[in-house]
């Protein structure tokens, strides 16, 4: 018993977390959902299911963000998140988070947050300009706040997090610094070895809001009708053309989820070629797909049957993450001279 718990204390501790703005999706899966599976034995991790993040830009909408949280925790049970294992919790119950971010905001300028690459592309995205709210280009802070509030050292995340997590770090020595030693762990990315994934209609990304990704529940004719769309070579117009397998949105989910990297490697040379035809590397998705979705829909579906079971391992996991971080905020609140009562 004794070593189980010193074994546990070694393990590194991961955050990671999501908006809850819509039920999580295939872009989701490849950039850290299958991450988090595999380093849930040997790690100490919490997933955050960051409502308030979500809030940032759905300010006026937070039941509709409500609605969306047992969604998402039940996309992480379906994927195998073991909450055994794993910390599942609510970013709103967990108040150190707050705490901690309302210090942290005064350690950073408008400047800095302005320069923050993935904001800006999203405040672009939106069109909002100057209008945009101020929780939403804050949000990075409060997301520091959840990585050091956990102590976390690893965060399994998307490259569009990377900004983030570089904010985190300087955030991070600048609170050591006026502490005056090192109270505050920096913390690393951990990507995926595959790159993003795009959306089906060829756009940078896969987003549930750009309405181009696929959802981890989707049924086998959603997920049939979402390859047969997919963005291919506009110039790859008779079969034997030579084909573009860079920017091809069907060759880059074959790239995530095909083992066999003999045979794609193969296809990838006859469609450069040419002779190789859509529908063929497509069928041979759908298959593929189909085999990896097959198992997470039902584990999902069984989820979602049982909503109180899922509020009650949220519960839990929100109670354990609750004495981790009021531990932290009390820390950082003393070696900073915050006075408390
Ligand atoms: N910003 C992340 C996203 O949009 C979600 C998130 C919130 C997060 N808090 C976090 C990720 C803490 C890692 C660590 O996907």
């Amino acid at each position: 018993m004794k070593n189980t718990i010193e074994a546990k204390n070694v393990r590194p501790i991961v955050l990671t977390g999501d908006r809850p703005t819509g039920a999580l999706h295939l872009g989701h899966h490849v950039g850290s959902l299958r991450s988090r599976v595999a380093i849930q034995k040997t790690h100490d991790q919490t997933i955050l299911v960051a409502d308030v993040q979500a809030l940032t830009d759905n300010g006026r909408d937070p039941s509709r963000i409500r609605s969306n949280v047992l969604e998402v925790v039940a996309d992480y049970v379906a994927v195998g998140i073991d909450p055994a294992l794993t910390s599942i919790c609510l970013q709103s119950a967990v108040p150190a988070i707050a705490r901690l971010g309302a210090l942290y905001l005064n350690l950073v300028s408008v400047a800095r947050l302005e320069r923050n690459p993935t904001v800006k592309a999203e405040i672009a995205q939106k069109g909002i300009e100057r209008s945009v709210p101020a929780g939403f280009l804050c949000y990075p802070v409060h997301q520091a706040a959840d990585i050091t509030a956990f102590l976390a050292e690893v965060v399994p995340v998307g490259d569009d997090q990377l900004p983030m997590i570089e904010l985190s770090n300087e955030i991070v020595d600048q609170v050591n610094r006026l502490a005056g030693g090192d109270i505050l762990p920096h913390s690393k990315a951990m990507l995926s070895g595959t790159g993003r994934l795009p959306g089906i209609d060829g756009r940078a990304k896969a987003s549930k809001s750009l309405g181009n990704a696929i959802p981890l529940g989707a049924s086998r004719q959603e997920v049939e009708d979402a390859v047969r769309a997919m963005y291919t070579d506009p110039d790859h117009l008779r079969m034997s053309d030579p084909g573009r397998v860079e920017g091809n949105v069907v060759f880059a989910h074959l790239d995530a989820f095909d083992t066999d990297v003999e045979e794609l490697t193969e296809l990838k040379a006859h469609y450069r070629r040419g002779g190789l035809g859509d529908m063929v590397l497509k069928r041979r998705l759908m298959t593929i797909l189909e085999t990896e979705l097959a198992p997470i829909r039902e584990r999902r579906a069984e989820a979602i049957r049982r909503p109180d079971d899922l509020m009650d391992l949220l519960r839990e996991g929100t109670r354990r993450a609750r004495l981790r971080t009021d531990a932290t905020a009390d820390m950082v609140e003393d070696a900073l001279g915050v006075m408390r009562l």
